[in-house]
C-alpha cells in the first residue's frame, strides 16, 4: 500500500488544465502515493444539484490529504435556472464547496505565502517573502447574516446595543446585516500556528493584522490573544498594523514584513494585494489546513474565457504542490520543487502570456519537471 492517498479534485474551467501539469510535475517527483480523482463543481451542481457530492466527500475522509483546481460558482437566480429540468423546483441551493470544505473538515488555517521569484517579470520588488496565516472558518466569513432582518433580531440588538438605536427606524426590508464572529479558540489556533510556523522557518516577525480600535469586542479578543501567545516566542518579533494601514505598507515596504497574521476578511483581502506584489493571480498558492486533513490550490478561479486552452500559468498550481509536499512533511522533495520552479522563472525561457511568453501550461509543467 502506498503511503499516501491523495484526491485530486480538478473541478472546472482552468482547474483541469493547471491540474494535468500538476500532474506532470507529481510524476516526476515520484512520491509514495496513490492518486484518486473526486468530482467537485459546475458540472454536478447542474447534473446532481450538488457540487460537492457526498461520494467526494467520502473520498476526501479517506484521503491522507487533496489537491484541488478551481469550480465556477455563479450568482443565486443564474445558478437555479442552471439546474438540469428534472432537479427545476426541488429546492437545491448553491453553496461554495471550497468553503463548505473549510467548515465541512475544519481548515482553520488558510495559508498564502507570497515570496518574489528572482526574474519574475511581474514582481513589484524582488525581496519580498511573505507567509500569511488568514483565519478559515469564522469571523466576517461566518455566514451569520440577515436579510430582511427578522423583528426578534432587531429588538435584541436594540436592547443589549446602544449603538442600534440610530438604526431603530430603518425598516426592516431596509436593512441587511453581517455578523463578524470570532471565538477564543477561533483566535487562538490561527495566531498559534503563525507562531509555529515562524518558529520552524526562523522567521523573524509575526505581525497581527486587525483593527481592534474600532472593532473593539472581536478585535480586541484577536489582539489580547495574540499578546499572550506572542509571550510564549521571546525570539520572534510580535508586531500589530491596523488592517487599513497595513494595506499601505504593504505597498510601500513589502519586504519589512515576514508573517502575517489575520481574521477571514482582512486576511482574504492582504493575501491579494500580497499575490498581486509578486506576480498576481498566476503565482498565487494556498493551503487550507486543519489537525487532520488539508486542501492545496491556486487561488484563482475557473478562468472560463481560458479553459481547455493551456495557456494559463500553472506555477500557482505548482506552487500549491509544493505546500502540500511541506504539508506531508516531505520537505526534502517540497524544496526540490521550488527550487525547480525558481529555476525555470530566473531563466525566463519558459513562460506562459501573463509573463510575457507563450509557453502552454504543459510546456511550463515539463520545464519544472526536468529541474526536478
Ligand atoms: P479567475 O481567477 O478565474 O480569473 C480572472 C482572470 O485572471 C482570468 O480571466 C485570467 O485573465 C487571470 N488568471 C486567473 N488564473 C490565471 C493563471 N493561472 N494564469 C494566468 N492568468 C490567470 O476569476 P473570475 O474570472 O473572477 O472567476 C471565474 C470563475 O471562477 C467564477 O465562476 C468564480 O466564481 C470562480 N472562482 C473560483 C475560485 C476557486 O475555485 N477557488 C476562486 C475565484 C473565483
Ligand atoms: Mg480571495
Amino acid at each position: 500500500m502506498a503511503k499516501y492517498r491523495i484526491a485530486l479534485l480538478p473541478g472546472d474551467g482552468i482547474g483541469k488544465d493547471v491540474m494535468d501539469a500538476a500532474e506532470i510535475v507529481l510524476q516526476k517527483i515520484n512520491l509514495d502515493a496513490e492518486y484518486v480523482y473526486g468530482d467537485i463543481g459546475w458540472e454536478f451542481w447542474k447534473k446532481e444539484g450538488n457540487p460537492l457530492p457526498d461520494r467526494t466527500l467520502e473520498l476526501l475522509r479517506n484521503s491522507t490529504c487533496a489537491l484541488f483546481g478551481a469550480i465556477t460558482s455563479k450568482p443565486k437566480e443564474e445558478a437555479q435556472k442552471e439546474l438540469a429540468p428534472e432537479l427545476q423546483g426541488k429546492g437545491y441551493e448553491y453553496f461554495s464547496p471550497i468553503v463548505r470544505l473549510r467548515q465541512e473538515f475544519d481548515l482553520y488555517v488558510n495559508l498564502r505565502p507570497a515570496r518574489a521569484f528572482k526574474g519574475n517579470p511581474l514582481n513589484y520588488r524582488d525581496d519580498i517573502d511573505l507567509v500569511i496565516f488568514r483565519e478559515n472558518t469564522e469571523g466576517m466569513y461566518a455566514g451569520v447574516e440577515f436579510y430582511p432582518l427578522p423583528q426578534e433580531v432587531k429588538d435584541v440588538l436594540l436592547k443589549y446595543s446602544p449603538k442600534m438605536k440610530r438604526f431603530a427606524d430603518v425598516p426592516n426590508d431596509e436593512i441587511a446585516i453581517s455578523t463578524r464572529i470570532m471565538t477564543k479558540k477561533g483566535c487562538y489556533r490561527i495566531v498559534k500556528a503563525a507562531f509555529e510556523y515562524a518558529k520552524k522557518h526562523n522567521r523573524k516577525s509575526v505581525t497581527l493584522v486587525e483593527k481592534p480600535n474600532v472593532l473593539r469586542e472581536t478585535g480586541g479578543l484577536m489582539l489580547r490573544i495574540a499578546r499572550e501567545i506572542a509571550k510564549e516566542y521571546p525570539e520572534i518579533e510580535y508586531r500589530e498594523a491596523n488592517v487599513d494601514a497595513m494595506a499601505m505598507w504593504l505597498v510601500k515596504n513589502p519586504q519589512d514584513y515576514d508573517v502575517l497574521v489575520a481574521e477571514n476578511l482582512f486576511g482574504d483581502i492582504i493575501s491579494d494585494l500580497a499575490a498581486q506584489l509578486v506576480g498576481g493571480l498566476g503565482f498565487a498558492s494556498s493551503g487550507n489546513i486543519g489537525d487532520n486533513f488539508a486542501v492545496f490550490e491556486p487561488t484563482h478561479g475557473s478562468a472560463p474565457k481560458y479553459a481547455g486552452q493551456y495557456k494559463v500559468n500553472p506555477m500557482a498550481m505548482l506552487l500549491a504542490v509544493k505546500l502540500m509536499l511541506d504539508w506531508l512533511g516531505e520537505h526534502g522533495k517540497a524544496k526540490r520543487l521550488e527550487n525547480a520552479i525558481a529555476e525555470v522563472i530566473a531563466e525566463g525561457k519558459v513562460k506562459t502570456y501573463d509573463m510575457g511568453g507563450n509557453s502552454s501550461t504543459l510546456d511550463v509543467a515539463r520545464a519544472v519537471a526536468e529541474r526536478i
